[in-house]
């Protein structure tokens, strides 16, 4: 508990946790009253498992009638989601969805919450960047997540690729969080290492950047009476410290043993706790310049914020040094102060990342030093993360981290052994 805390708390409406969980949804979907859905996804869940089928299937035995588009694709653009409206509605015949259910990682959950919304008028679905007016109803939606990952099914946003935008734009309402998300471990064995990595750091940076960043009390909601986003706060930073253990325990083992049931089920957890804070506290400037990254270099998100993360941390470390020691103790870091604690800490989650194979360096992204100066800018752009980056000059912290981004400097400390600091755990 903190006195000054400010806490409002969005969830989504139900959360469902547990191995095979899936199968109990068509009976709650027609408990619920649904009987047209949306069911988007992509080709590799139609083709490669049995899920979609499954579910179809045991939905119209419950008089649940189901359209599915599998044109998902991996960081959709506005322009696959303006195309999906118009295909779906072609399929709807004018009749009216009432309720979208999503199989597959953050792309296709985003994706299915951008069509939650554009559905119903057909409109493009930049109208509707920059905020929902109460006049817009989304249609319901059901998130079946098979990444762990980004936490798309506990946040209000969706976020998409504007090809006329250097860096990643949202749409965002607390409407369109999810109704029901559903977490069934066994949707994500089937991820090869390379989606189990990228995803698996997506959820420690969620945690650690939602751990570290501006506080409720000073959160600036622009006077909003239902915001999105509205800082960290006591509820927020317990979900954070869970999600950061079980990250600890669980993110290196999954990527490594991709058949470890326990690990599995752990990374889950740990993305949605994960998402129950950062879907509240909001994020700040390592997702703020690695949007900026994936408008440059089209890498996946989670690599465009895992090089991004020890430098961020590195900056935000002089503002934040009780919590930096907290999250390296979780990882059996101790330093002999709390600057040598902060540094080990930023030395062993770059050797983490390197572990998983994503590039710890700019350069290796290919990005050129005369990209830099443009790089700090499109990242300052998204000011809703970087008006939370809680630092005396904003400006200049951005350009630090992007610099020592691109030079692989976080300072003078020697190369950790991180797998002997695994070891530990
Ligand atoms: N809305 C939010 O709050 C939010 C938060 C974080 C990230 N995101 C977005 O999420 C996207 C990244 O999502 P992601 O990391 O989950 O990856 P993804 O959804 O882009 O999927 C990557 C690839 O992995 C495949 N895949 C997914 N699950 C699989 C499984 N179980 N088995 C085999 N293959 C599987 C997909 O088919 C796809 O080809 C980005 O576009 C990012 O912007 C959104």
């Amino acid at each position: 508990m903190r006195t000054e805390d400010l806490i409002h708390f969005c969830p989504p409406g139900r959360l469902i946790i547990g191995a095979g969980s899936r199968a109990e949804l068509p009976a709650l979907v027609a408990h619920l009253g649904y009987r047209k859905g949306v069911f988007v996804t992509d080709r590799f869940f139609v083709t490669s498992t049995r899920w979609v089928d499954e579910y179809v299937k045991s939905a119209s035995l419950l008089g649940i009638e189901t359209i599915v588009f599998d044109g998902g694709e991996p960081d959709p653009t506005t322009t696959l989601c303006d195309s999906a409206t118009q295909s779906v509605r072609e399929a709807l015949k004018g009749a009216a969805p009432d309720h979208v259910v999503a199989l597959g990682g953050g792309s296709n959950i985003d994706l299915a919450k951008a069509l939650c919304i554009t559905l119903p008028s057909g409109r493009p679905v930049r109208d509707f960047v920059g905020g929902l007016t109460s006049a817009d109803n989304p249609i319901p939606l059901i998130a079946l997540p098979t990444t762990a990952g980004t936490g798309s099914e506990a946040t209000p946003g969706a976020i998409l690729l504007d090809p006329n935008n250097a860096t990643k734009v949202a749409v965002m309402d607390n409407s369109l969080r999810p109704q029901i998300a559903l977490i069934d471990p066994e949707f994500t064995f089937t991820c090869p290492p390379r989606v189990t990595a990228d995803a698996g750091i997506d959820a420690l940076t969620h945690a650690i950047e939602s751990y570290l960043t501006l506080d409720s009390a000073q959160y600036d909601r622009n006077g909003h009476p239902d915001p999105g986003y509205s800082g960290r706060s006591s509820l927020t930073m317990l979900f954070a410290r869970e999600a950061i253990s079980l990250c600890a325990r669980f993110l290196k083992r999954c990527y490594d043993h991709g058949d470890d049931v326990e690990a599995r089920t752990g990374m889950c957890y740990a993305s949605i706790y994960a998402a129950l804070s950062y879907g509240s506290a909001g994020l700040n400037a390592m997702h703020g310049i690695a949007y900026a990254v994936a408008g440059l270099t089209h890498r996946s998100h989670g690599t465009t914020n895992a090089v991004v993360l020890p430098y961020a941390m590195e900056a935000l470390s002089p503002y934040r040094p009780v919590e930096m020691v907290e999250i390296a103790q979780i990882f059996g870091i101790c330093g002999e102060n709390p600057d040598d604690t902060s540094r080990a800490l930023c030395e062993f989650l770059r050797d983490l990342v390197a572990d998983l194979g994503i590039p710890t360096n700019l350069r290796d992204l290919g990005i050129g030093e005369g990209s830099l100066d443009s790089l700090t800018r499109d990242g300052l752009t998204v000011t809703r993360l970087a008006k939370s980056f809680p630092v005396p000059d904003v400006e200049e912290a951005y350009s630090r981290i992007v610099r020592n981004a691109y030079h692989g400097d976080l300072g003078k400390f020697p190369r950790r052994e991180a797998n002997k600091l695994l070891d530990r755990i």
